[in-house]
């Protein structure tokens, strides 16, 4: 397996992936943004390799996807979680599923809180064994920190799914599980990330504040951080749930 994570010159804060097989030719992308399509493109062509499928990892709030856009110009899947309130098409993916390119193996985790469509990947490679390798944590986990769960209102309600889906799927990996997020510091979708790009369980176990926390503390910190919105939030989410591209 191969693995490219990038960062957007126009928005640093956010991270996309390129998970590949070169063997069988095939690839995963992640949470890219429509500035990045072109690129994810050469780089497939550069590796020998067709995008199979084109993960969104939930329904952005602060940048534009351009993961449709990809998705139909690779000739690949546009995936989105299944109650996704997206209305294009897209293919519906079901908790613990798994999607495969290739040696490529990418289970679906449904990880609601920052938004109720959130998911994370658990990637493995099963060229070089059955296990897990890393977690592509999307907007649930960060380094350092977590995801906000006020974005789309019931911040209440989302605060003690993000608590659940932290504890009890994430946080039950083991400590070597690597941690690859789908922001970094810059991004407003969780308060003091960090700009280290990758993690492990264990790491994030040991330094990331809100984990040791008592649920009670966790709501009290996670909900207390007053981030600013993503600017033209209400313009990026009416876009990236039915994206122009057709
Ligand atoms: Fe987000």
């Amino acid at each position: 397996m191969f693995l490219f994570q990038h960062t957007p010159d126009s928005e640093p804060g956010s991270l996309s992936y390129l998970l590949y097989c070169v063997g069988q030719g095939k690839a995963i992308a992640v949470d890219v943004h429509t500035s990045e399509v072109d690129l994810y493109l050469e780089k497939a062509a550069q590796k020998g390799v067709t995008i199979s499928h084109v993960v969104d990892t939930h329904v952005h709030a602060d940048h534009f996807t351009g993961g449709l856009e990809l998705a139909k110009r690779a000739g690949g899947e546009y995936c989105l979680f299944k109650d996704s309130p997206a209305q294009c098409d897209f293919t519906p993916l079901a908790d613990g599923q798994v999607i495969k390119a290739g040696n490529v193996h990418a289970q679906v985790l449904h990880t609601p809180g920052h938004t109720e469509d959130s998911i994370c990947l658990l990637v493995t490679d099963k060229s070089r064994c059955d296990e897990p390798w890393f977690l592509v944590s999307g907007h649930t986990l960060f380094v350092g920190s977590v995801g906000r769960p006020d974005l789309r209102g019931r911040e209440q309600e989302m605060v003690e799914k993000l608590y659940d889906s932290i504890h009890n799927k994430l946080l039950v990996l083991p400590d070597y599980m690597e941690i690859l997020p789908g922001a970094q510091a810059g991004s407003v979708c969780g308060a003091g990330i960090s700009g280290k790009p990758v993690s492990t369980i264990g790491f994030e176990k040991r330094h990331n504040p809100t984990l040791s926390m008592s649920r009670e503390d966790f709501k009290k910190t996670v909900l207390g951080a007053m981030l600013p919105y993503p600017e033209g939030m209400d313009k990026i989410i009416a876009f990236n749930a039915n994206p122009a591209f057709k």
